[in-house]
């Protein structure tokens, strides 16, 4: 098993590519709890883990509360015996066109997208360094590294590539490897009914991506579970896209 023993924290862990990712920690023998603001969901995934003999708990926790990231860690520290793992995967997309962005939702959008990480990190790290270091992973997007809309999003996401490069930088003589992972459009089950609203959006969508198809959050928990693992001990400060070639350019990008 590629995580044995690895205790990890997974935030917004209830649904979509969190979920997947706490799935796969746990089958590669990782130790996971999962975080997240819906308790319901929350408590449905971890329990789908356990049920196939996987190792996990579930914290119920609004991260944009610093006070309850705080607790957090100390209730997954306390839980594990430890952490060793930090995927920082929760978020959120809120704004859009520049000219119609509400002061309150573009902070909503830094808090969600870029704050969370920074106050999970923030904590977690210290946990991580005294035991002998570890691993953050932040999950980004491919907004954060080129424009497609959804302006305070792709903000957001491209701070935590700058904010990922001086975690690793910093901390890496404390064992600490920290790296970004920014995908391109994933099936989750919030993607998915977002882009089955717009008719013919997800055919068209498909058309931009060189591989023929969109990703799934499973795509997005191999990298993750490469990226904790001790396979990737020489990447640190990096940024991988997951996105089926999106990024590297399409004659049909913008089309119908
Ligand atoms: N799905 C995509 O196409 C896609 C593409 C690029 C990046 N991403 C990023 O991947 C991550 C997961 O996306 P997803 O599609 O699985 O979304 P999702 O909505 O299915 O899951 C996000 C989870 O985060 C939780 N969450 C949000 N705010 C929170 C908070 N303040 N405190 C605690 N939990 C909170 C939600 O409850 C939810 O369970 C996000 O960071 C997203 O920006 C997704």
């Amino acid at each position: 098993m590629r995580l044995s023993g690895k205790r990890s924290i997974i935030t917004g862990a209830a649904k979509g590519i969190g979920r997947a990712v706490a799935q796969r920690f746990a089958a590669e023998g990782a130790m996971v709890t999962l975080v997240d603001q819906d308790a319901d969901a929350g408590k449905e995934t971890t329990e789908s883990i356990r049920g196939t003999g996987g190792q996990a708990t579930f914290i119920h926790a609004d991260l944009t509360d610093e006070s309850a990231v705080r607790d957090m860690v100390v209730r997954a520290r306390e839980w594990m015996n430890g952490i060793d793992t930090l995927i920082n995967n929760a978020g959120l997309s809120i704004t859009n066109d520049l000219l119609d962005i509400e002061l309150d939702d573009w902070n909503a959008d830094l808090e969600v997208n870029l704050s969370t990480h920074f106050l999970c990190t923030r904590a977690a790290l210290p946990v991580m360094i005294e035991g002998g270091g570890g691993t953050v992973v932040s999950m980004s997007s491919v907004n954060g590294i080129w424009a497609i809309g959804e302006t305070g999003y792709s903000a957001a996401k491209a701070g935590l590539i700058s904010f990922i490069q001086n975690v690793a930088v910093r901390y890496g003589e404390s064992g600490i490897r920290a790296n970004v992972i920014c995908p391109g459009t994933i099936l989750s089950k919030r993607c998915r009914d977002n882009w089955e609203g717009k008719a013919g959006s997800i055919e068209k969508l498909k058309k931009w991506y060189p591989v023929g198809r969109l990703g799934e959050p499973e795509d997005v928990a191999s990298l993750a579970v490469f990226l904790a693992s001790d396979e990737s001990s020489f990447i640190s400060g990096t940024t991988v896209t997951i996105d089926g070639g999106l990024t590297a350019g399409n004659r049909f990008f913008g089309k119908d």
